[in-house]
């Protein structure tokens, strides 16, 4: 297809917000298998029915458009899933797991917000009112999850800390007690 206007432009970006959601819904899925924190499976799996609706949202904009979505692959939704598939390699255990699963997701989420507001202000730019608050529903979600990955990071963070602590504890009393 080629790219002669901001139509034309809009039609591209969103095919490959199509592929890019597709990848999410597979890596979410992948993640919600992988994470061992309860809170952070549930914000995946919770997630990943909210990635199925914006699919849905998408095909609706797709009919609202009258055009069907090229099939084109989203590179950078591929490279963070490969981003994911390396850190599994790696098996991480405990805190840098989960750490390493949340650095993923947040880099996703805030990849999507940065579509998501590109795709709402071309929607709005070329009068497509209805268009833009579809994409809006989309961009709202991603935020919240954003925020959601986000604090759960804090709270791995917290239980780290404990972690280090201890660890520091224990090290100091094998000290003390080798050298009496
Ligand atoms: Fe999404
Ligand atoms: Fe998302």
């Amino acid at each position: 297809m080629s790219l002669a206007t901001p139509r034309d432009l809009l039609i591209h970006e969103l095919s490959d917000t199509m592929s890019a959601e597709h990848i999410v819904h597979k890596v979410l899925g992948e993640m919600a298998s992988e994470t061992e924190n309860t809170e952070a499976r549930k914000a995946m799996e919770h997630h990943q029915k909210e990635t199925e609706q914006q699919i849905k949202n998408l095909e609706k904009v797709f009919d609202m458009l009258g055009e069907q979505p090229e099939q084109t692959t989203c590179h950078a939704a591929e490279g963070l899933k490969k981003e994911h598939d390396a850190l599994a390699e790696e098996k991480p255990e405990g805190h840098v797991k989960e750490l390493g699963l949340l650095a993923g997701a947040g880099k996703t989420e805030h990849y999507e917000i940065a579509s998501y507001t590109m795709l709402h202000q071309m929607a709005k730019d070329l009068g497509e009112k209805e268009v833009a608050e579809l994409l809006k529903e989309n961009l709202d979600q991603e935020k919240e999850m954003a925020r959601t990955v986000q604090s759960l990071a804090k709270e791995v963070g917290k239980e780290l800390k404990v972690e280090l602590k201890e660890q520091a504890r224990q090290e100091k009393e094998a000290e003390t007690a080798a050298a009496s």
